[in-house]
């Protein structure tokens, strides 16, 4: 019910938005979009005066991407930090929901303060984002926690009572600690998903079943089964860049986090493991051998190229010579990205297989399970499957005379 003003900077952004078309793929947003801008409720503008002309609180959830040395570039935040202050005719509540280093809540308080052309009260509140692409929507509308930090405690109850048609539980601190609750989480997750990235290695060499194993271990509420799937090593806009970032961070501080630095290692290590074994699978030399790909995205239910663990391991077996004929749900065969040079896209799963020495699936799109594996095998030169996501079933392809390898 209340009345939101979206700005960006980008002209094309807000035409599109105003068409009621997203510029990103997120399922049910363009709903959502038509639903409010139909109800009055939602504008979009690039002119910052305009919205913030009667607002009450101003959210900041621009982009932090990884600087030279891996810490967050805050170029973005800065740029719209100033613009918040040279536009503000009232007191109003500045809410940091990007992801920043620890400290950056004083630092922007530290810019409004000097970029106002005259005194102005305001509050700076951090209050980031735990939504994940692809379920964006639930995950707003059903957190598991909401993360409030400032100074000031009415500042940050007020963003309370804003946030409590969520029925959510509500973490009221600091602004450095709720900045450090995020990268902790995430960089939590991450270390997840290496954790079982690494007890699969130790599976496949010892012959035990890591699938069983992650069941076994995730009936354990200390350790719960969340975050626990092995497959081709994590990726995408957050992980890797709020990783290095709190590596970053850390040393800063003067803290060696080696135990992060292991998470990213055992994650890159990943790449080249999964790597290795479709090369395996294709006889070692991939040299002028087609291989097969399944899923380009960094997961499924998203079109996100950024960091994607498709694209890591592809982009091994092409400097190995292999030709890489690559279908995704979400990527268009001619779409012009840097991140696809090289690869031939094509608009169909059984077209990508055509001749191939071995299929990799790398993106666990839930439409790959149900495909014609009859029609699958026709195709291949060899029927070999290596699939980094553990998602087809593996005694129907055994049927058919596959060779067949997961995690
Ligand atoms: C993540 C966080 O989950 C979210 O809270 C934060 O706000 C932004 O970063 P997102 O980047 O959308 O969200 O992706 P996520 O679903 O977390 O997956 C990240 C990567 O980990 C993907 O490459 C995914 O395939 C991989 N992953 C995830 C696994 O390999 N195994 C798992 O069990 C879970």
């Amino acid at each position: 019910g209340n009345r939101v003003t979206c700005i960006d900077i980008s002209e094309e952004k807000i035409e599109m938005l105003r068409r009621g078309q997203a510029p990103i793929y997120e399922p049910g947003l363009n709903e959502m979009i038509a639903r409010n801008v139909r109800g009055g409720r939602l504008h979009f503008t690039t002119e910052y005066a305009e919205a913030l002309e009667d607002a009450e609180y101003i959210f900041i959830c621009v982009g932090t991407p990884s600087g030279v040395d891996g810490e967050a570039d805050l170029q973005y935040v800065r740029m719209a930090a100033e613009s918040v202050a040279r536009c503000m005719t009232h007191p109003v509540i500045v809410i940091n929901k990007s992801t920043v280093p620890v400290g950056t809540g004083d630092w922007v308080a530290d810019i409004i303060k000097r970029s106002q052309p005259e005194p102005i009260d305001f509050a700076v509140v951090s209050c980031p984002e735990f939504t994940r692409e692809g379920s964006a929507l639930y995950d707003f509308m059903n957190p598991d926690r909401v993360v409030i930090g400032s100074r000031s405690r009415e500042a940050a109850e007020k963003v309370a009572q804003l946030h409590l048609p969520l029925r959510a539980r509500i973490v009221m601190t600091d602004l450095r600690t709720a900045e450090m609750i995020k990268y902790a989480s995430n960089a939590f997750l991450a270390t997840k998903i290496s954790f079982v990235n690494a007890i699969a290695a130790v599976c496949e060499a010892v012959g035990a079943d890591v699938n069983d194993v992650v069941l076994g271990m995730g009936y354990d509420k200390r350790i719960g089964e969340a975050f626990l799937r092995p497959g081709p090593g994590w990726g995408g806009s957050c992980f890797p860049k709020d990783s290095h970032a709190l590596v970053k961070i850390a040393e800063d501080a003067g803290y060696d986090f080696g135990l992060l630095k292991g998470v990213i290692d055992v994650n890159e290590e990943q790449f080249a493991r999964v790597a290795d074994k479709i090369a395996r699978h294709a006889g070692g030399d991939v040299t002028g051998k087609v291989v097969a790909v399944w899923g380009l995205t960094f997961k499924a239910r998203t079109d996100d190229l950024r960091d994607s663990p498709s694209i890591e391991i592809v982009s091994r077996l092409l400097a190995r010579g292999a030709i890489v004929r690559a279908y995704d749900p979400a990527v268009e065969p001619g779409t012009t990205d840097q991140r696809l040079a090289g690869i031939e896209v094509v608009g169909d799963p059984y077209q990508a297989v055509e001749g191939a020495e071995v299929l990799a699936v790398l993106t666990e799109w839930d439409e790959f399970k149900w495909l014609d594996f009859d029609k699958v095998a026709e195709g291949m030169a060899a029927r070999r499957v290596v699939d980094a996501r553990n998602l087809l079933d593996r005694t129907g392809l055994a049927r058919r005379g596959f060779e067949y390898e997961g995690i």
